[in-house]
């Protein structure tokens, strides 16, 4: 497979020289029923209000033919080592389903055979805690599974077990509550602990590398708590587990209830699909819930493998994004979901995007000359309205937007109030949004003047239910890693990280003689 930089390919070319369309002069009833692509989970993706004419279409299909992203995303499926900077295949699709049916092997393991071994593990055990067969030390059940981690093994796991939360109260689903500390800031665990009891908590800790410095100092802040309780009986060891890669050093801790394996083949902020989402969210919610969320997952990477770029929502949605960032310039996006339920969803597509495709070198380590990843940020609807969206319509900076909306809420408590009901209003606030944000509005007064052509897209669907869940999360990593192909990034690494974990380890030596360190340091430590 040749892996080529953007700004050699004839594709590239032919869009740089192509006419620019405006989203005013396109927006037509008939493109808003048209330019929708069905997704996994009952989802759908519209880019109506996007600035891509069919000439426009036309050319970036021709470029997704030309540097052959389908058959990029085949070689991740069939196991080819995909992440040349750690020399690691890339393998979280197989968390979900096998999409093309081949045998993966690497470690002298067939890794279909381990992820669905872990996969039976945690519903053995989740069933075991939800059953009440496996029991706090003192004798008592778990009603609270808290999970310790950052960054992907934060982010993900936490904002799906918000996401289904609603979903579950909404569907009597049986729960054990879910709580998360990440920061290394005492306070986050501190605000945590105070609200636990700790006879009736399970602690998952979850840590790929199992050194990460925020996740051993929460867990040994946690173990403190624990030893030091006063509850007759209470025996700590009993109260947590792990959830790490089989050659981390937390493989090898004994104190643990019990352990669940992920491996090096799967990114952090990839891994919700992986134990690092499955384990809290088969507790909280039951592994049916899980195993529902990985289906329609599935689904999405099954439909990703399309090569008509009008078919494949996520291939679509990251040549438009490419499009908006290289051939207009704009710097971000946002996503901005008209569901409460989504509200670290953001979060983690900040990550698992930024992360990604924030890099400045291609796949050999080469400077590369064109923009990549852009600035991800977003909140909620009608919050978001309420606070940044005045930039985003009348600011100097065009911000391409990412909205997701339902027509169903989950807890199905909803009344009418001034004429209709909460979710009515909340899906005409954002149809209104993208209304407004396309076509503007002409004024006499130019500080009541919106120009419009603010691009948008909009992924739909009955609710947000575990499978529509599922499906929205593989179709935005699947968005991730095709527009990594199309700037020719490794998106499964990030160097970039390093080298202030390096510095903090310094600053807590003592500086180290460096004067810079030591002259901030004075000011905090
Ligand atoms: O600091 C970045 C990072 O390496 C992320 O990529 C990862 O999700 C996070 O730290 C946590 O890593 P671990 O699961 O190994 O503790």
């Amino acid at each position: 497979m040749e892996y080529v930089n953007l700004d050699k390919t004839e594709g590239y070319k032919a869009l740089q020289e192509g006419k620019k369309s405006s989203v005013k002069e396109l927006l037509t009833p008939e493109r808003i029923k048209a330019q929708s692509i069905k997704l996994g989970g009952g989802l759908n993706y519209n880019w109506a209000a996007m600035p891509i004419s069919e000439e426009t279409e036309g050319k970036l299909q021709k470029l997704s033919d030309e540097m052959d992203l389908i058959g990029k995303y085949k070689e991740i499926l069939s196991g080819k080592m995909m992440n040349p900077g750690e020399k690691r295949l890339v393998l979280h699709h197989l968390t979900r389903g096998n999409v093309l049916g081949v045998k993966v092997e690497a470690d002298g393991e067939d890794k279909d055979e381990f992820y669905k071994g872990e996969l039976k593990k945690i519903k053995d055990f989740s069933e075991g805690v939800r059953n009440g067969s496996i029991k706090g030390s003192t004798g008592k059940e778990f009603t609270t599974v808290c999970q310790i981690g950052i960054g992907g093994s934060d982010l993900g796991p936490r904002a799906l077990y918000l996401a289904l939360k609603g979903w579950a109260d909404g569907n009597n689903v049986k729960q054990l509550k879910g709580e998360f500390i990440s920061n290394v800031d005492p306070d986050d665990a501190a605000a945590v602990i105070e609200r636990l009891d700790l006879e009736t908590t399970l602690f998952v800790l979850v840590s790929k590398s199992g050194t990460t410095q925020e996740t051993l100092t929460n867990r040994d802040l946690v173990l403190e708590t624990l030893k030091n309780s006063p509850i007759e009986g209470f025996v700590p060891s009993k109260h947590m587990v792990a959830v790490t890669s089989k050659t981390s050093p937390l493989a090898k801790d004994a104190s643990m209830l019990a352990a669940f394996f992920m491996d090096d083949y799967i990114g952090g902020r990839y891994s919700s699909t992986s134990a690092v989402g499955g384990v809290v969210l088969s507790l909280a919610y039951g592994y049916d819930t899980f195993a529902a969320l990985l289906q329609g997952a599935h689904e999405e990477d099954v439909l990703s493998t399309e090569k008509d770029i009008k078919k494949n929502g996520a291939l679509m949605d990251a040549l438009i994004g490419f499009y908006l960032r290289n051939i207009m310039g704009y710097p971000a996006t946002a996503i901005l979901p008209y569901s409460q339920a989504l509200s670290r969803f953001p979060a983690h597509l900040q990550q698992l995007d930024m992360e990604s495709n924030g890099k400045h070198v291609n796949r050999n380590g080469e400077k590369i000359s064109y923009p990549t990843g852009p600035v991800i940020f977003g909140e909620p609807g009608t919050n978001g309205q309420h606070s940044f969206y005045q930039l985003l319509h009348q600011g100097t900076d065009i911000i391409p937007l990412q909205f997701i909306g339902f027509r169903k809420c989950q807890y199905g408590k909803d009344i009418v109030t001034a004429g209709s009901y909460s979710q009515t209003k909340l899906n005409a606030n954002l149809t209104a949004q993208i209304a407004a944000f396309a076509r503007g509005k002409d004024d006499e007064n130019p500080n009541k003047e919106f120009d419009g052509n603010r691009p948008s897209s909009l992924i739909y669907g009955e609710e947000l239910t575990p499978a529509s869940l599922g499906a929205l999360l593989a179709h935005f990593e699947n968005k991730v890693m095709f527009q990594g192909f199309i700037w020719n990034l490794n998106s499964f690494d990030q160097e970039g990280v390093q080298l202030g974990k390096v510095l903090a380890k310094k600053v807590l030596a003592g500086c180290e003689g460096d004067e810079i360190l030591k002259a901030y340091a004075d000011f905090l430590i």
